[in-house]
């Protein structure tokens, strides 16, 4: 038995910062920021959470399908930026747009997180638990942002992206991989607000994201290609089969270096990080909900998905549209 994508959706803020604006209150150029990362702008939130961004990603993902959110039996939400620690955002989301009948629950592989979720959800319904499922990767990472730290806050952008998936009889997800590697994890880490308590106070002013950007790069060039190998060679796809690579958006060079090790052509990588940045989670869904609304995704295209990011942890999977 498959699982198959049958919709996606997505959903940005409408307020659209770019670099020239960054270097308004930071002391970057656009210069900078688009030769080291391929980045010219970011939708920032003025007000949009990750349920109003999943909410919406996910009502069009359901429409995508044509399929009622009344049918929806499970609910994941990738994200690694909620605003509130209960209930989840996935229940909020629920709520939101009417699953009543779905289980809901949250899940945080930070930029793999999208992915780990896919995955989680194929596992379900290939066990039979469940007929169908909707993941979403929600992210307003501008609020974890020290948005006086020129070394992070040009990388990231909010928004959210969502797909529908169903027990199909052909084609959809032809296999997948994941990883996680928590002994490497102090190089991106974003503390929450500490312990303070009648006993203990170690209350954090401030929990921002902090990264060591050249670890991460290396990382990703390491694990990335190892990864989509590693699923091409469980699924016995050689990698020529492939017609588009679609990787987490963390930066361009990164997507450039990965094509190259790979020695695929770097046209079969599409990128939307020069509009969007990184928005960790929501990156993936976020490209493939613009490609396929752009028509660019035809039936029975094979297609290999790659998430990295904090934990650490990477993820990729291969599917068949
Ligand atoms: N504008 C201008 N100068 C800057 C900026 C900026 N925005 N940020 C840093 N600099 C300066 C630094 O202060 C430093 O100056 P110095 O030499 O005087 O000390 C100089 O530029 C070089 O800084 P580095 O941090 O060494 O720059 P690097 O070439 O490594 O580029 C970058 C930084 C773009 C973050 C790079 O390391 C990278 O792409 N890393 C990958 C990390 C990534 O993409 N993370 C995303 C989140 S994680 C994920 O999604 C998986």
């Amino acid at each position: 038995m498959a699982v198959r994508i049958i919709g996606t959706g997505s959903s940005l803020p409408g307020n659209i910062v770019d670099n020239r604006a960054l270097s308004r209150f930071v002391d970057t150029s656009d210069e900078w920021i688009r030769e080291r990362t391929g980045i010219g702008e970011r939708h920032i939130s003025t007000g949009e959470t990750v349920v109003s961004l999943s909410a919406e990603a996910c009502e069009r993902a359901l429409e995508n399908a044509g399929r009622d959110a009344g049918e929806v039996e499970l609910l994941l939400v990738a994200t690694c930026s909620p605003e509130r620690n209960i209930p989840c955002a996935a229940c909020q989301v629920q709520s939101r747009i009417g699953a009543g009948k779905a289980v809901a629950f949250d899940l945080n592989a930070a930029c793999s997180g999208f992915l780990f979720a896919l995955h989680t959800a194929c596992a379900y319904v290939e066990a039979g638990m469940y007929a169908n499922a909707l993941v979403a990767g929600g992210e307003v990472l501008s609020k974890l942002v020290d948005w006086t730290d020129r070394g992070t806050c040009i990388l990231f952008g909010d928004g959210a992206g969502a797909v529908y998936v169903e027990k199909a009889d052909r084609g959809g997800i032809l296999g997948y991989v994941q990883h996680s590697d928590g002994a490497r994890g102090n190089v991106l880490t974003c503390d929450t607000r500490g312990l303070k308590n009648p006993y203990a106070d170690f209350s954090l002013e401030t929990a921002y994201i902090q990264m060591d950007g050249r670890e991460v790069f290396s990382f990703a060039m390491r694990t990335v290609p190892a990864g989509i190998l590693e699923v091409l060679e469980k699924t016995r796809i050689p990698k020529e089969d492939i017609d588009l690579f679609l990787l987490h958006q963390a930066n361009q060079r990164i997507i450039d270096g990965i094509a190259r090790r790979l020695n695929v052509d770097p046209g079969r990588f599409p990128s939307n990080v020069s509009r969007v940045g990184n928005m960790s989670s929501a990156s993936i869904p976020v490209l493939l909900d613009e490609l396929n609304r752009k028509g660019a995704l035809k039936e029975g295209m094979k297609l290999a998905l790659s998430g990295f990011g904090a934990g650490l942890t990477y993820g990729a999977c291969v599917m068949e549209w």
